[in-house]
This record gives structure tokens, C-alpha cells and sequence, in this order.
């Protein structure tokens, strides 16, 4: 049986128990904010399992099954063992109070070992712990299917699932096992889960369970497992969901998967390249925050092992055709989006290219001492060289990293940068998708545009960023006028047409003040801030993000400027 053909029997089981077939949602999820990507098929029905929505109402039924798009980049260093992934698809069931744990084992058992002829090794239910009692429920059903043996008991780590992003549905699980792997998961949302505290640096673990009015099944299952285990392949990579993608980097590299020792690097291209393809196809570009970070990490990654392999960059794109190609009957949108997918990728290719050459310059002035963590640091921040590149590149010409150095600094820039992101979000600054990035950036520029027109007595003032649109307050006491407006305006663009860099560097106020960043000054920043410059015309502090390059943006239009008090003027603008 081909893949196509078990996801199809699955959804067909499921309707032929009373479920309703639901469309997968998109990866960039609007039900689940917590989360950057869609990670569980739960994700669109989380509204029905608080009783926010009614599923007899919206399904005229009260199970669902999907076969959902899913990213999870937690586990990316394993990519390219047998069964590891980035992007996956999970077939799900589900049950908003209607059936629960009787049915839910059931079917389970009924799918894998009638429907698809599968020996289960052994399934596990959850032991119990301070707050929620053993299932022995489920026990004590799975004996009726499997040899008691064969029923393990796991911790809190093990059986007890979610939820996804801060708060949610939550609950003990049963799983089930197939040649030593897990294949299905299988969650009895049974309590609302929150944190204890909100606070940063509380312990994120501890957790706050309250009863859910009603209980209700979640079901998840990788289609790329249950495929390896049906067609017998010994990974993932070997099902018909990758022999084209695989066949086709054979051609366009001239290696073998199988004869060359390359098999990893066939994997990861494999992988990534799905990844960012439906990642694309969802509507999200490159970036250098959340969700087109993420991406952009994943493209980067995929052209650096296509370079192992001496594939040129045009191939990446036919590869991303075959694709599109395999999984355009599933998923139609990608058909819809190939244009703007393959624009992407190319695009993104080609600024990696420059940075890698930038990056590559800068290396060699680091490099005479050595390389420093500092130095790795600010060549993966500033220049965007990644680290593994400076890894690989040192060790081709016998330099020392300080690798232990660079992860401290990473990690202390994290921290820095959450909290910033905390306080962003607190003083409703602007998100961080890519339209409010672009913008945030567009910002920048008006800031400096409006000292250059008006004077150095432009100050900001506030400033709120939705996705559609930037609101800038200044100090100005009178009206601007049509010319000064239209200055401001030329100014933007200039910088924009002129596709300058934009780079990030941390240092003390003192230093930023000694470099004439502008921007607020103020306790309320660490000892270190974070400035950002517009190559050879802005300089300010700020938490982020921006874009790489103010090629990004578009056409910058003002919109409006009107008095909001005295002495500060208000400016919308947009950017098309
Ligand atoms: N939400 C559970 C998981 O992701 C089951 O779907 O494993």
C-alpha cells in the first residue's frame, strides 16, 4: 500500500465511524498563537475541546479526523537517522466529547492490526504521578486486544501529552509501538492546563491542572512512520513519500543515494527542502524573526548540504518542483503557490551566496588570532554566517573556534532578546510576523528621514505596528507640509531602492550614545542594548527584529499625518 493510500484509508475508516473529514489547517496556525507553526492535528479543535465551539453545530458530529501539516524543528540534529523529520504529516481522530477511551483503543487496535495487517510490539499507558491517578482504564481495555505483557507502564514524560504553546487541553496518553518504534499517540485530554506563573524564570514545568467540562480524544500518528512500517523500508526515507524527491537529487547531483555514504545529506536535503516548501506555500518568507527565521534556517541549511553533494542552486528548484509535484493531489494549494515558492527559494539562495562571501571576508580579518567566541558570534549576528559554517571553515584551515564561548554568548542574547520581546509585547510596540518586521524596519528609516527633513529635534515619541500599518509619534509642533511629506517619502525609498544592509551589534548605552545611535535611552534597558543599523544612515536602539536588507520592504507610502497632542505629530504609513 503507497503512502497516498494510507492516508486516504485512514480518513476512511474514521468517516466510516461517524467522523466528520476535516481539511488540514495551515502551518501558520491564527487557533494557536502560542505556537510558530502547527505542531499537532489538535490544533485547529482546540476551541471544542474548552467548549468554546459547538462540533454538532460546526462538523454535525462530535469526532473529527484530518490528516494535518505539522512543523517541529525541536529535533532538527536528528534529521537523517530513520525516522526523524521537520515537516510531517499527522493523521489524527477526534473526539470532543463523544467517544472516549473504550472507542478511541479500539479503533486504534482495529486500524492497525485489521485495516493494516500490523503487529503491535507493545503499548504503554501512563503509571500516574502526584496529580493525576493511573489509567488503569486503559489498561484494563488494551487487555482486551494485547497480551497484558505487552502493556507498559511510562511517567509523566513519557505518557502524558501537552499542551501545545503556554495553555491548553492536556492529558494522559496511551501509545502504541510498532517494531520499536512509537506510531501512534493517543491523548485523553482530560484537564486544562496553564503555567503556575507567568513570571520569567519561573519554573516552566510546574503546571496547573483544572478538570475540563467535558473529556475528549486527540490522536496523532506520523503518515511517514506508519508508511515506513507498511512498506517495510528500513527509514522513512525509503517510502514513496521521498523516492522522487530522493531519485530526483540523484540526478541533479550524479551520486547515489545508496553507493555514495552520502545517505544523510540525501536525507536532510530531502527533508528540508519538503519543509520549506510547504512552509513557503503557507504564506510565510525569510526573515530574521519567528517563523521566517525558522525557514530561513531551514533553507540556509539545505543549501549548505546541496553544496556537499556540488549541486548547483538552479537544481534546488527543480527539486522543489518534484515536490510540489508529489503532493499536489493532497494538498492543491501548492500548485496555486509555485511561482512565489520557487521566487523565494531562489531569492533566499542568493542572499545566503552574499552573506556567505561577506561572512567569508570578515572570517579572514577574525581569523588571524583565532576565533573567539565574540568573534562567531558577531559573525553569525551581524554578517549571518552561521555558526557550523565558521565550524567548517575553520576547520579547513586549522583555526581554532572558541565553541563553548559562542554558545554562552548565544544563549545570553537569547535571553536578552526575550525579554525585549516580553516588553515589546507589553507595550504593544508590534509583533513580530513578517509584515510587522518589514514595517518596524520602515520605522527606522521615517525616524532618520524625519531628523533630516525636519530637524534634530525629531524625537520619537511612540510608535504601534499591526500588520497592515506603522503609527509613528514624534516631537514637531506644526503641521508637516505636502513637500516635506513628499521628502520623507523619497528619502525612504531611496534607502529602500538602494537594498542597504541592516546589521545588529550589542553593546553598552555608553558606547551607542558615543555612536550616535538615537532611540530611548533609559533604565529600562539592560546594561547592554542592542542597535541596529540602516548601513551608512540609521542607528538606533532597539529590541527587533528587522529585516536583513531594506530591499525587503516595498514602496513606503505615508498615509496620514495629524496632530496627536501638542508638539507631537502622528504619521501612518504603509508599506505596498
Ligand atoms: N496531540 C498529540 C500529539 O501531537 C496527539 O495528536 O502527539
Amino acid at each position: 500500500m503507497k503512502p497516498n493510500e494510507v492516508r486516504q484509508k485512514f480518513l476512511t475508516f474514521f468517516e466510516s465511524k461517524g467522523h466528520k473529514i476535516m481539511p488540514s489547517s495551515s502551518l501558520v496556525s491564527d487557533d494557536d498563537s502560542s505556537v510558530l507553526f502547527t505542531t499537532a492535528g489538535m490544533q485547529q479543535f482546540k476551541p471544542y475541546y474548552l467548549g468554546k465551539k459547538n462540533a454538532t453545530e460546526d462538523f454535525g458530529s462530535l469526532s473529527t479526523t484530518s490528516s494535518q501539516k505539522c512543523i517541529r524543528t525541536s529535533d532538527i540534529e536528528e534529521v537523517g537517522d530513520a525516522s526523524h523529520l521537520t515537516f510531517f504529516e499527522m493523521l489524527g481522530n477526534f473526539s470532543f466529547g463523544g467517544y472516549f477511551k473504550e472507542e478511541a483503543i479500539k479503533y486504534a487496535y482495529e486500524f492497525i492490526v485489521g485495516e493494516l495487517g500490523l503487529d503491535i510490539d507493545y503499548v504503554t499507558v501512563f503509571m500516574g504521578d502526584k496529580n493525576v491517578p493511573f489509567d488503569n482504564e486503559s489498561y484494563d481495555i488494551w487487555k482486551n486486544f494485547v497480551p497484558e505483557e505487552k502493556i507498559k507502564k511510562f511517567g509523566k514524560e513519557d505518557n502524558f501529552w501537552g499542551p501545545t504553546g503556554k495553555e491548553g487541553p492536556c492529558g494522559p496518553t496511551t501509545e502504541i509501538y510498532v517494531k520499536g518504534v512509537e506510531v501512534w499517540n493517543i491523548v485523553f485530554n482530560e484537564y486544562y492546563c496553564r503555567p503556575k506563573s507567568d513570571q520569567p524564570g519561573a519554573d516552566s514545568d510546574e503546571q496547573v491542572l483544572e478538570n475540563l467540562p467535558t473529556s475528549g480524544v486527540d490522536t496523532g500518528m506520523g503518515l511517514e512512520r506508519l508508511s515506513m512500517m507498511v512498506s517495510k523500508t528500513p527509514t522513512i526515507f525509503e517510502t514513496d513519500l521521498f523516492g522522487n524527491i530522493i531519485k530526483e537529487i540523484e540526478k541533479v547531483s550524479g551520486v547515489s543515494y545508496f553507493e555514495s555514504g552520502y545517505e544523510k545529506v540525501f536525507r536532510i536535503i530531502a527533508d528540508h527542502i519538503r519543509s520549506s516548501v510547504f512552509i513557503l506555500s503557507d504564506g510565510v518568507a525569510p526573515s530574521n524573526s519567528e517563523r521566517g527565521y525558522i525557514l530561513r534556517r531551514l533553507i540556509r541549511r539545505l543549501v549548505r548540504h546541496m553544496k556537499i553533494l556540488n549541486i548547483e542552486s538552479s537544481f534546488m528548484l527543480k527539486v522543489a518542483k518534484i515536490v510540489i509535484e508529489s503532493y499536489k493531489d493532497a494538498y492543491p494549494d501548492l500548485v496555486k503557490k509555485e511561482d512565489e515558492i520557487i521566487s523565494e527559494l531562489k531569492a533566499e539562495e542568493e542572499r545566503f551566496e552574499k552573506t556567505l562571501k561577506e561572512g567569508l571576508k570578515q572570517f579572514e580579518k577574525f581569523s588571524i588570532h583565532g576565533i573567539s567566541g565574540h568573534d562567531a558570534f558577531i559573525l553569525f549576528s551581524t554578517y549571518g554566517f552561521p555558526f557550523e559554517e565558521t565550524l567548517e571553515v575553520a576547520r579547513e584551515k586549522g583555526i581554532k573556534v572558541d565553541e563553548a564561548g559562542f554558545r554562552e554568548e548565544f544563549k545570553r542574547h537569547q535571553e536578552v532578546s526575550r525579554a525585549g520581546m516580553e516588553k515589546k509585547f507589553k507595550g504593544g510596540l508590534s509583533g513580530t510576523s513578517p509584515e510587522e518586521t518589514r514595517l518596524h524596519t520602515a520605522t527606522h528609516l521615517l525616524h532618520q528621514a524625519l531628523r533630516e527633513v525636519l530637524g534634530l529635534h525629531v524625537a520619537q515619541k511612540g510608535s504601534n505596528i499591526t500588520p497592515e500599518r506603522l503609527r509613528f509619534d514624534f516631537s514637531h509642533s506644526e503641521k508637516m507640509t505636502p513637500e516635506e511629506l513628499k521628502k520623507v517619502e523619497d528619502i525612504v525609498n531611496e534607502r529602500i531602492n538602494e537594498k542597504l544592509s541592516v546589521t545588529v551589534e550589542d553593546m553598552t548605552p555608553d558606547e551607542a550614545k558615543e555612536k550616535g545611535a538615537i532611540g530611548i535611552f533609559g533604565d529600562k534597558y539592560e546594561d547592554k542594548v542592542k542597535v541596529y543599523s540602516v548601513s551608512g544612515f540609521s542607528k538606533e536602539i532597539c529590541g527587533g527584529p528587522h529585516v536583513q536588507n531594506t530591499s525587503e520592504l516595498g514602496h513606503f507610502k505615508i498615509k496620514k499625518e495629524e496632530a496627536t497632542s501638542a508638539g507631537v505629530r502622528r504619521i501612518k504609513a504603509v508599506l505596498e
